[in-house]
Parts: C-alpha cells; structure tokens; sequence
C-alpha cells in the first residue's frame, strides 16, 4: 500500500504587519463558547463536507482554549470558523487550522476576515510567524493563504515537486 503524502505547509514570516482587521456592517467576532459544539460540527460539515468531531479536532488538539476558536458572524448567523493555536512540531509559532466558510456565503471575504482575525490573535498572543497545511487541491483556501503573506516551506522530499505544480494554479502576484 503507498504511504499517505503529507500536507503543504505554509509560513507567514511577519505577523508584526498585519493589515488591520476591518470588519463590513453586519460582520462580527466572537469566541468559541461552551456547550456550542454541534454549531461548530455543522458549520465545517457544510464547508468540508465531512464530518469532524469537535472534541477531536478541537478540544484535545493540544493547546486548546475556547478564545482560540473563533466565528465570524454575519447578521447574527456563524458563516466562518477557524482555531488559532500552536503547533507541537512547529514550536514558538502560531498555527492556524480549520478555515471553513459556509458554503452561502463564499465569495464575500468572510474567509480573509476570519484567517486575518486568527492572525491577528497570534500577533497578540505574541507570535511572529505563523504556519498552517493544507491539501494540493484547495485552490480557494491556497489563494487566500498566499495573498494573505503565506509563503511554501518545504519538509518533506515530495513538497518541490507538488509546490510546482500548485503555485502556476495560484493567483500569486
Ligand atoms: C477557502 C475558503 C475558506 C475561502 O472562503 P471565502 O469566504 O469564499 O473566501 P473570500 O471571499 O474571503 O476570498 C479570499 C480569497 O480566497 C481566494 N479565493 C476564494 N474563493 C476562491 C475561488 N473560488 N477560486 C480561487 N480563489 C478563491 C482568493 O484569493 C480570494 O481573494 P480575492 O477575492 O481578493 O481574489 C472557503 O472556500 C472554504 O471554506 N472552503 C472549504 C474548506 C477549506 O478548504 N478550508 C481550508 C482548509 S486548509
């Protein structure tokens, strides 16, 4: 059987000149809150179309606080979430995972909004750089992470050749 490829992996090197975070009217933040669980189940399940347990992925993926997990709301209804932690493998950096957008509301920059607010909440927490992986094929996600100032790293033999065939998909400026 073949041996399961990692994920790429992305590096944003300077977390100390971030754009601000400007929210549209109707748009706000707020922090994951006890006893929310399936709310967050059902918002990635719709982004990912699979299902992940929050306990899981969440909860007992080391480091976990309830205001590292954070939604984006707009008019009052979650259309985005992601988790602003760290990483055991990448130490002393912030990690970012689980960017989901409800699929009604892609195109609106509600995922800039919600990867730049978990940006900003590891430049307070005192991180310089930030990390993430993602799949070769999330062409909307990797768009985002490049424009947002994330760049390839390269850890593991196979990463050259699937970042050549990636970036020219990209709409790297
Ligand atoms: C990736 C995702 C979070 C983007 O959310 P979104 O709210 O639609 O994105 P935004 O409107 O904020 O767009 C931000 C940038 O993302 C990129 N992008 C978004 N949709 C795109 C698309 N369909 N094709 C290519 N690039 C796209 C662009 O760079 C865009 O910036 P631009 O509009 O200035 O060109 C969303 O598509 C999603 O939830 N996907 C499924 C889950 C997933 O793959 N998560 C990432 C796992 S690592």
């Amino acid at each position: 059987m073949m041996e399961a490829l990692p994920q790429l992996f992305m590096r944003h090197p300077n977390l100390e000149q971030l754009p601000p975070l400007a929210l549209p009217h109707g748009f706000s933040l707020h922090n994951h809150i006890e006893g929310t669980e399936k709310n967050w189940e059902t918002l990635i399940e719709r982004a990912f179309g699979n299902h992940y347990s929050f306990d899981d992925f969440i909860r007992n993926g080391g480091g976990y606080k309830p205001e590292y997990v954070l939604y984006l709301s707009k008019d009052g209804k979650d259309i985005a979430t992601t988790t602003a932690v760290e990483k055991d493998i990448f130490p002393n950096e912030g990690w970012f995972r689980m960017v989901g957008v409800d699929p009604s509301a892609r195109g609106l920059g509600a995922g800039r909004l919600i990867a730049l607010a978990a940006l900003h909440s590891l430049a307070a927490r005192g991180y310089k750089t930030a990390v993430l992986s993602t799949d070769d094929d999330r062409i909307p996600a990797l768009n985002l992470y490049y424009s947002l100032g994330f760049r390839p790293i390269f850890t593991h033999e196979s990463h050259e050749k699937r970042w050549a065939a990636v970036l020219p998909r990209l709409r790297t400026k």
